[in-house]
């Protein structure tokens, strides 16, 4: 038997990600939820010619236009097939066996999974009970690890918890680890609205994320850019897999950004079912944490399992997050429209009377029981 690299041994085996998600409300992989505009849809077809499928992909033009979109110039961004590709190209550039990588946690899991592929050890930083992240923990930890540190991973907003760095806490991270490579990941950005972009002319330690994957509804394509400083992004280009990204891809990325009111009618509708729920959440007495990313993690109790496997017979998908020993009893719901959201309270009402019906008063009541205790909005 030919055995893999050690670090490969170490490795969990992977779990797939659950197959049969077509035709149910999805919320859990906080995706769009209602398709991308069908603009670029149509552009797809229009480009899917056999003589068009059958040339490798060209990519200068679709990155300028990107570029211009981003406001940065082509020579500081690099496409990639999605974020966890970008994230692995940091990996394949500056992660060699031993160096550690320090992340909050909870968070992206991918970040540890490409580290721990390339040999690297990972140093977590817990959120506080409050869900806000100890800066002062978090800036001891890089400064401990510096001798090995090679880069920190900060998604802003964070999954699971939909939570922001404040920029001042970004700034002192940046500041204090000036040789260390600073990622801030912003799958999110278009519901957050807030970004660290442009420093990338400021720092030269930082990489920024975007993805074409939450907000413009294009997760099948795998899509996403990274943005760094010229010399940064010149060495990650360096190891890079020239034809990572797919030509449909960048077309159908070209045609998303020239709809941008669509995006922006989406994520605002997003952004007001979000306050909904929360409100929702607080009036059932369900401890959630303030987001601002298109989901929310609440602490639903011990039933969390039995929750979203109920919803799920029901044909709503909802993320229990309670294989982390930390987030035991929570449950993250991607945020939809807001017919989808109404539909979701309507079954976590029945839910709530059925179980109530069930295990006499005792059982839907834990399910609420952490409204003594917990934190709200
Ligand atoms: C913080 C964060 N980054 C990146 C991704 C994945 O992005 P992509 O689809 O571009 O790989 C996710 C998906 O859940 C995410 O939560």
């Amino acid at each position: 038997m030919i055995q893999p690299r050690e670090a490969v041994q170490r490795l969990k085996k992977y779990r797939p990600p659950l197959e049969g998600r077509a035709g149910k409300l999805r919320l859990d992989f906080n995706e769009n939820t209602v398709g991308c505009s069908p603009e670029v849809a149509r552009a797809l077809g229009r480009a899917l010619t056999p003589e068009a499928l059958s040339r490798y992909p060209e990519y200068e033009r679709g990155r300028e236009t990107l570029a211009r979109y981003f406001k940065v110039s082509p020579e500081e961004m690099l496409l990639t097939n999605g974020t966890d590709d970008a994230i692995k190209l940091i990996c394949d550039t500056f992660v060699d066996p031993g160096d550690i990588l320090v992340v909050p946690a909870p968070t992206f899991p991918v970040f540890n999974f490409f580290h721990s592929v390339a040999g690297g050890r990972t140093v977590e930083v817990r959120f506080d009970e409050n869900f806000s992240l100890p800066i002062g923990r978090l800036l001891s930890t890089i400064n401990r690890s510096r001798a090995a540190g090679r880069w920190v991973a900060l998604a802003n907003p964070n999954n699971p918890t939909g939570t922001m760095l404040p920029k001042k806490d970004l700034t002192a991270v940046l500041d204090a680890a000036p040789h260390t490579v600073i990622l801030v990941d912003e799958a999110y950005f278009d519901f957050s609205g807030e970004t660290v972009l442009p420093w990338i002319q400021r720092y030269p330690n930082l990489v920024v994320s975007r993805t074409f994957s939450k907000a413009f509804g294009l997760a099948a394509l795998r899509m996403g850019c990274l943005f760094a400083c010229v010399e940064l992004a010149d060495n990650l280009r360096r190891a890079q897999n020239p034809f990572a990204v797919n030509a449909l891809a960048l077309a159908a990325a070209v045609e998303a950004i020239r709809h941008p009111a669509a995006v922006r009618r989406y994520v605002a509708e997003v952004r007001r079912s979000r306050d909904e729920f929360s409100s929702w959440l607080q009036s059932r007495g369900i401890p959630y944490v303030p987001s601002h990313a298109n989901f929310v993690l609440t602490r639903v109790g011990e039933h969390a399992p039995e929750i979203a496997g109920r919803l799920r017979e029901e044909g709503i998908l909802v993320r229990d997050w309670s294989y982390d020993p930390h987030l035991r009893g929570y449950l993250r719901f991607t945020i939809g429209s807001k017919p989808q959201m109404r539909r979701l309270i309507e079954e976590l009402s029945r839910l709530e009377h059925r179980m109530d019906t069930r295990g006499g008063s005792s059982a839907w009541r834990n399910f609420v029981t952490f409204s003594q205790t917990g934190w709200f909005a």
